[in-house]
């Protein structure tokens, strides 16, 4: 008889290697590879449960079996895309902690009380527990049903019955008792999330699994599922902190970096509507280094505050660190600073952040980041009222920026009266704007523009 072949696997991002490692020549981490034997046959037993499937012409897929579904939360439904779909598996990943399970239950009891059949599968917490959180919650035990459960045969079995969503907290819980590994495991996460990926697909209903990240930020496990979902959902917060941002990194279904915002409250998440309030909350009046730019997250823009600090530097190489913006972005940036408009960097430490534990990735925001390090260096202030946007290139010019008109729209909505951008497509706008335009071609010009900075000598 041949002997069954054996291969290890990254615990952390899933990587496969036909002989053992010491480290992941992947993500680098060590000790994470773990043997297992091919191609474990022990799924096809559980997805036997599932019985036979019948072939069906497109057009006669009933209609309200595409329906979306809402989970009672807008920010969560507009994350989704519009609802819960049919037949779509979401993974919810996040640190553990951030609120995962309180999020789901919470969209668990909207469900219920909307008289959907919901089964929230927990493997983490016990069924006391649960009912704990949901007391604590306010919510109604009546409608909401758990089953304490981790060996998949099982779940599939009561899951076949008639549930409309099905939520399983966790994948890392999970256990198919034939493949003879720990839960945890990557064979086991896999296995176990692919056979309840068939029952959901077969049975047409939403699945929700939850999985834990790493706390170095490294995804352990859901890593292996991303492909294997419809959507992938990432809920990020601080711990110290009440926000909660929920982004879409994957989603066959809607939009993808849709970004829905929560905060973390005695009484659960509560979802904030108007985060351009929730991000400039703090911002520092008339403080030098603080700059509010418009950014677009998915289909809405937000404002969001920039701080920078520039200090002299004691360090032979000084120092550019970033929190919330990209730090090569920032590097390229006060390059062009230096070199295309006088501003002596070389001996300063440089530090940006974005207020809120906010993230932005966008090019729009380079003239915002430009200004506050220019602002942060001349100690002088901008004028409260003034929002920053345009990508800067390397010669220092200021171009153009995406969807100008709705990041404008926010800005004066939310009180500012003047904007600092790209000359050009300022003034193609300006009559449309109710706000008033300082519009610049070149990064130096900031220096000369009626913003409150000088040249810098
Ligand atoms: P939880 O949903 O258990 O996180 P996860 O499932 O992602 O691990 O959230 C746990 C944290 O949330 C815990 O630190 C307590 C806090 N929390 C509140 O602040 N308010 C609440 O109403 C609830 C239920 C939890
Ligand atoms: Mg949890």
């Amino acid at each position: 008889m041949a002997k069954p072949k054996v291969r290890f696997v990254c615990r952390e991002c899933g990587y496969i290697s036909p002989v053992s490692l010491g480290r992941c020549p992947s993500c680098q981490s060590w000790g994470s590879l773990e043997g297992e034997k091919e191609a474990p046959a022990a799924s096809g037993a559980s997805l036997s449960l599932l019985g036979p499937s019948a072939v069906i012409s497109l057009a006669a897929v009933p209609l309200s079996q595409t329906q979306r579904l809402s989970s009672g939360l807008g920010e969560l439904d507009r994350v989704l895309g519009g609802g819960m779909v049919p037949g779509g598996v979401t993974l919810l990943s996040g640190e553990p902690g951030v609120g995962k399970s309180t999020l789901l239950l919470q969209a668990a009891a909207n469900v219920a009380q909307n008289g959907g059949k919901l089964l929230y599968v927990t493997g983490e917490e016990s069924a006391s527990q649960v009912r704990l959180r949901a007391e604590r919650l306010g919510l109604k035990l009546e409608e909401l049903y758990v089953l304490a459960e981790t060996e998949v045969p099982v779940i599939l079995e009561t899951a076949a019955q008639d549930w409309d969503i099905l939520v399983v907290d966790s994948v890392q819980t999970l256990r198919i008792p034939a493949l003879g590994l720990a839960a945890g495991s990557p064979a086991q996460i896999r296995e176990s999330a692919a056979a309840l990926t068939a029952l959901a697909k077969k049975r047409n209903i939403p699945l929700w699994l939850v999985g834990h990240i790493t706390k170095e930020g490294g995804i352990a496990g859901p890593k292996i599922l991303e492909h294997l979902v419809d959507a992938v959902l990432y809920f990020e917060g601080e711990k110290d902190r009440p926000t909660r941002i929920l982004r879409s990194f994957k989603n066959r279904f809607g939009p993808v970096n849709e970004l829905g915002v929560f905060e973390m409250t005695g009484a659960g998440l509560g979802e904030v509507t108007n985060p351009s309030e929730l991000f400039l909350a703090e911002r520092p009046r008339g403080a030098a280094g603080s700059v509010v730019t418009p950014v677009l997250e998915g289909r809405r823009s937000l404002l969001m505050e920039i701080q920078a600090l520039v200090s002299p530097s004691p360090l032979a190489m000084p120092r550019r660190q970033t929190l919330g913006a990209d730090p090569s972005r920032v590097g390229m940036l006060a390059a062009v600073l230096e070199k295309k408009a006088r501003l002596k960097l070389f001996d300063r430490d440089i530090f940006v952040n974005v207020a809120g534990g906010a993230k932005i990735a966008e090019p729009a925001a380079d003239l915002a980041i430009a200004s506050a390090i220019a602002s942060s260096w001349l100690e002088r202030p901008l004028p409260p009222k003034l929002v920053v946007l345009g990508e800067v290139g390397l010669a220092g010019e200021v171009r153009r920026v995406g969807r100008i008109g709705e990041r404008l729209a926010e800005a004066s909505r939310m009180g500012f009266t003047q904007v600092l951008g790209p000359a050009a497509e300022l003034a193609e706008s300006e009559k449309q704007l109710k706000i008033s335009v300082v519009g610049v071609r070149h990064v130096r010009e900031i220096f000369t523009a009626e913003i409150g900075l000088s040249v810098p000598k």
